[in-house]
C-alpha cells in the first residue's frame, strides 16, 4: 500500500489545510502491524527546474536546492483561460484531453444576466453588446429581451411576483440550453427578486458562466426618461404592480459588474462590459482586435 504527504485528506477549507502534511502516514504507520498491511511511505517531490526532475522535498533542502509546484487550482485556473501548464508537469498527450474535456472560458457556454428597473437601460446595453458579441464571433449569440420573451414566451403571465417568477424561470431554462449548447445568452428582464435570480443563476453555472449585470441607473432617472410613459400611467394607478412605484425591486447583493447609465454614456458602459469579459478570459484576445 502507498501512502503519500497527503492522502485521503479532505479538501482544504478556507485555503488551509484540515491535517499536517505526512499525517495520513504516520496513522498507517503506527497501525501497520495491526493491519498487516506493509506500507511504502511516498515522500512529497518537487520538480527541481535546475535540475530538470522531481526530487523528495528532504533532498531538495539537503542539497539548498529550490523546488517548484504546481497545484490543482492553478491547472484549473490555467485551463480555464488557456494557457499552457509548464511542460514539465505532464506530456503533451495528456495535457491535451485535458484541453478536450476542459476546455478554456472563452470556449465555454455564457449567460449575460442584465437586471434593472424599466428604463434602466438593460435593453439598450444588452443590444450593443449583441451586436459587438456577433461582430467578434466565435460562439453563437442570441438576446432574450424582456420585451421580446414577454411578447413571444411568457405572453400569458402577468407581474404577480408568481408570474414575474414563472417568467424568469423560463428565460433561465432558454439560456441555460443555450449556455450548455456553447453559445452566449444574453437577457434583459427587470428579474426583481433576489431568489428568482439566484435560482437562474445556479441553473446556468450547472453548464457555464452565468454574468449578473446590475444596472443600478436609479429611479429618478428611469422615471423621469420615460419611453414608454408606464411610469405616469403606474403614478396615476392606471398599471397596478409596478415595479420601483407600487411593487419591490430587490437589489443584487453580488452582481459581477454594476453599471449606472446615468453617469455614463451606453458605449462606455458596455466597453466597461467587454473589457470585464476579456480581462476573465471569457472572450479571445483576437476578439477585442477585430472589433476594434
Ligand atoms: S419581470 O419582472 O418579469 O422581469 P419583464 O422584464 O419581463 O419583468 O417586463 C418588464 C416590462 O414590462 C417593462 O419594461 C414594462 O415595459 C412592462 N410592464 C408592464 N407592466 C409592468 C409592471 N407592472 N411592472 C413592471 N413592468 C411592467
Amino acid at each position: 500500500m502507498i501512502v503519500g504527504p497527503k492522502h485521503a485528506y479532505p479538501p482544504p477549507g478556507n485555503g488551509h489545510a484540515f491535517y499536517e502534511s505526512d499525517q495520513s502516514k504516520e496513522l498507517v504507520l503506527k497501525y501497520a502491524d495491526h493491519l498487516n498491511i506493509a506500507v511504502l511511505p511516498i515522500e512529497a517531490m518537487q520538480y527541481v527546474p535546475d535540475k530538470q526532475r522531481f526530487m523528495p522535498v528532504s533532498k531538495i533542502r539537503e542539497q539548498n536546492l529550490e523546488g517548484v509546484e504546481y497545484t490543482d487550482a492553478q491547472l484549473r485556473k490555467d485551463l480555464a483561460l488557456g494557457e499552457a501548464p509548464p511542460d514539465w508537469f505532464s506530456y503533451p498527450e495528456v495535457v491535451r484531453e485535458l484541453r478536450r474535456v476542459y476546455p478554456p472560458r472563452s470556449k465555454q457556454g455564457l449567460t449575460l444576466f442584465f437586471t434593472g428597473f424599466s428604463g434602466s437601460g438593460k435593453s439598450t446595453l444588452a443590444k450593443i453588446i449583441y451586436a459587438k458579441l456577433v461582430e467578434a464571433g466565435g460562439r453563437p449569440v442570441s438576446l432574450l429581451d424582456g420585451d421580446i420573451v414577454r411578447q413571444h414566451l411568457s405572453s400569458e403571465l402577468g407581474f404577480s411576483k408568481e408570474h414575474r417568477d414563472l417568467n424568469i424561470r423560463r428565460i433561465g431554462f432558454v439560456a441555460s440550453e443555450i449556455t450548455k449548447n456553447g453559445g452566449i445568452a444574453i437577457c434583459a428582464p427587470i428579474a426583481p427578486y433576489h431568489s428568482t435570480r439566484r435560482a437562474v443563476r445556479e441553473m446556468v453555472e450547472e453548464q457555464g458562466t452565468f454574468v449578473e449585470i446590475y444596472v443600478a441607473t436609479p429611479l429618478e432617472v428611469c422615471e423621469a426618461r420615460d419611453r414608454k410613459g408606464l411610469y405616469a400611467k403606474a403614478r396615476q394607478g392606471l398599471i397596478p404592480e409596478f415595479t420601483g412605484i407600487s411593487d419591490p425591486y430587490e437589489v443584487p447583493e453580488a452582481p459581477e459588474l454594476r453599471i449606472d447609465t446615468s453617469q455614463m454614456s451606453p458605449m462606455e458602459a458596455v466597453q466597461e462590459i467587454y473589457l470585464y469579459l476579456l480581462k476573465e478570459g471569457y472572450l479571445d484576445g483576437g476578439g477585442l482586435n477585430k472589433s476594434r
